[in-house]
């Protein structure tokens, strides 16, 4: 039994993760920020909204074998109608919160792999989405240096997923038209669930993967590198 710490972990992909660590029988201490859905009493959930002051609760365990950091953002608009001030928020959110995390749950972390969050749209050029291709490219960047000054006995590791159905992407993925045509601009015909997510992300924080460190995992459908 391994203990996780899931930064995220009341919606989406982070919630299914937190069920997936569960149902393996591991200790697991989620956050909520606006969600609290206290409906599987085996995930610790505690209040965190990172754009705050970072005070983790006191009754984390002294050892932790694994983070994942899950808060995240798709804001999608033409580059002029971008702000300094909406780019500086995201990196907030999308990369500092995980680094102020990382350096208060560090010294507990003695043999661990870390699992953070980037997206299609760092690989993949795509219009409307400057503001979250800077952010999640400082995700893997962050992967990449972290990865070599943490090994050999933690490993750092990001996954970028195109479109999965989550309350984040739920404005487009309404209407019947705009499913039917994200799925087919994906290689494999249709967008990602949180199964496909959650499942890789158990991957890289399992030993299965102990071998694997430094990578940016493109779980996408083949979105990524397959042209239709
Ligand atoms: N869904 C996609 O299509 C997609 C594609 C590419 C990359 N990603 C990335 O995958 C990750 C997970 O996305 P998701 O779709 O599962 O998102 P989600 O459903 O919105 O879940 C995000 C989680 O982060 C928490 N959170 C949000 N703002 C926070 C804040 N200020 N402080 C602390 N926690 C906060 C949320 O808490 P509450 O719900 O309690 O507020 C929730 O638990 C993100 O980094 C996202 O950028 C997602």
């Amino acid at each position: 039994m391994k203990n996780y710490l899931v930064i995220g972990g009341s919606s989406g992909i982070g919630k299914q993760i937190s069920t997936l660590l569960v149902e393996e029988g591991h200790a697991v201490f989620s956050s909520y920020n606006t969600n609290y859905i206290p409906d599987n009493k085996d995930i610790k959930y505690f209040y965190l909204n990172v754009l705050d002051k970072i005070e983790l609760p006191d009754w984390l365990p002294e050892q932790i074998d694994g983070f994942v950091y899950c808060p995240g953002s798709i804001t999608l608009k033409p580059f002029h109608r971008l702000t300094k001030e909406s780019f500086l928020k995201d990196y907030e959110l999308n990369v500092l919160g995980s680094v102020e995390i990382l350096k208060q749950i560090l010294p507990r972390m003695k043999s661990a792999s870390i699992v953070l969050f980037s997206s299609i749209a760092v690989q993949k050029g795509m219009k409307y989405h400057a503001q979250v291709a800077a952010s999640k490219g400082a995700i893997e960047g962050l992967t990449h240096a972290l990865s070599a000054e943490l090994a050999p006995n933690i490993r750092v590791n990001a996954i970028a997923p195109s479109l999965t159905e989550t309350p984040l992407s739920a404005a487009l993925l309404k209407t019947e038209q705009q499913r039917e045509g994200n799925a087919k601009r994906h290689p494999l015909h249709r967008f990602g669930n949180v199964q496909d997510i959650a499942s890789a992300a158990c991957f890289l924080l399992s030993d299965k993967s102990s071998w694997i460190t430094g990578q940016i995992l493109h779980v996408d459908g083949g979105f990524s590198t397959i042209n239709l």
